[in-house]
């Protein structure tokens, strides 16, 4: 059995927390340890594990647990200390995204996994999502062509509901930048590989002056990307991520407010839409308190990352140094948006 030790089960952890109860039905998997800061966070963490042992903070779990696997859904600026104290024990680890916020702590990280040849996976979920999965297929059969260029949007209200407000304060969160941006880079990384950064322009909020708009121009071979991410002033600003992708043939758009299909049409006046297969999983789990289809990417790729360690096989889809590449090249833009933001 593998054991698993959880370490900060907030909003996002909540979705792991879950999806993995859900994975024990299949998979011989046990939260047997989870730690949070918050006793009320582990209150609730313990009505979907009531068997876990307690651990007030992720320090205090990766020094007394005995775990196979770690789980680091904290705030960003704790992942890189708790990802590395975890390689370090021998354990393998999920860190959510972004993997760190610093070029040392890239460093360090990839370091701490060299030596201890465990696996580990980042929560670079965009990648497991069907809109985004059916991109790439599009792009790698090229069924419409080359691609000629790219707009892609996240746009968000300000993260207003996390523990002690860490997203407002750019040391802990890296801003939108560090985020919510790097989602969409990461993909296009994922999808064409090298980007270079031509343009990067960006607005701050009034008050703290942390940056809240990014715009960057991506030169991605033959085509560009422009690539928007936002934390809108405004707290019921809906989420909202898109794309709008131009090919040599055709055209296609995809627009989270408008449904989970993406919207074609090419140069002979022919539409239509590319309609998202209905998921293969589709139940009630009483006891993880979901409906595994609602819980979607999360759910598949705790579980890609759980099929990796048992069948020893390799992370090909969201690897730690995959996941660093995008940290790297967000940081880049963040410098740069500092500079150029108004
Ligand atoms: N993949 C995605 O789509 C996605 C979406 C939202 C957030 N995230 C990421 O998930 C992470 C968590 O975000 P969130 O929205 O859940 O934040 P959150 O504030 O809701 O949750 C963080 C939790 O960590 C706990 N914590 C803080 N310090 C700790 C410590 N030292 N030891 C143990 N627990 C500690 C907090 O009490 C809280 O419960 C962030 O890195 C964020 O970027 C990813």
């Amino acid at each position: 059995m593998l054991k698993i030790g959880f370490i900060g089960p907030g909003s996002m952890g909540s979705f792991h927390v879950r999806s993995l109860k859900a994975l024990a039905k299949e998979e011989d998997i046990e939260v047997t340890d989870i730690a949070d800061v918050r006793q009320e966070r582990l209150d609730w963490a313990k009505t979907i594990w009531p068997n876990a042992k307690e651990w007030h903070d992720g320090d205090e779990l990766l020094d007394n647990a005995d775990v196979d696997v770690v789980w680091v859904t904290t705030p960003s600026y704790l992942h890189a200390r708790f990802v590395i104290k975890a390689l370090n024990k021998g354990c393998h680890v999920f860190s959510e995204k972004p993997l760190c916020l610093s070029e040392d702590d890239v460093r360090a990280i990839l370091e701490a996994k060299r030596k201890s040849g465990k696996k580990a996976m980042v929560g670079m979920v965009v990648r497991f999502m069907w809109p985004y999965i059916k991109l790439k297929e599009i792009v790698d059969t090229k069924q419409f062509g080359n691609v000629r260029s790219i707009v892609m949007q996240r746009l968000s209200g300000n993260p207003h509901w996390s523990w002690n407000d860490w997203f407002n304060d750019e040391k802990k969160s890296g801003s939108v930048v560090m985020d919510l941006h790097i989602h969409d880079v990461d993909l296009l990384k994922y999808i064409f590989g090298d980007l270079k950064i031509e343009h990067v322009t960006a607005t701050k909020y009034k008050d703290t002056g942390m940056i809240n708009q990014i715009i960057t121009t991506f030169d991605i071979g033959d085509a560009k990307a422009v690539v928007e991410g936002v934390w809108h002033h405004c707290l019921k600003f809906p989420f909202i991520p898109s794309y709008r992708v131009e090919f040599d043939d055709a055209c296609i758009i995809y627009d989270a407010s408008k449904g989970e299909r993406i919207y074609w049409t090419n140069w002979n006046n022919e539409d239509g839409y590319f309609e998202q297969p209905k998921a293969e999983f589709n139940e009630e789990n009483k006891e993880a308190n979901m409906n595994i289809s609602d819980m979607g990417a999360y759910y598949i790729e705790d579980k890609y990352f759980i099929e990796c360690i048992k069948e020893d096989k390799e992370n090909e889809i969201a690897s730690l140094e995959s996941a660093s590449e995008s940290v790297l090249l967000c940081l880049k833009e963040y410098e740069l948006a500092k500079k150029s933001a108004k």
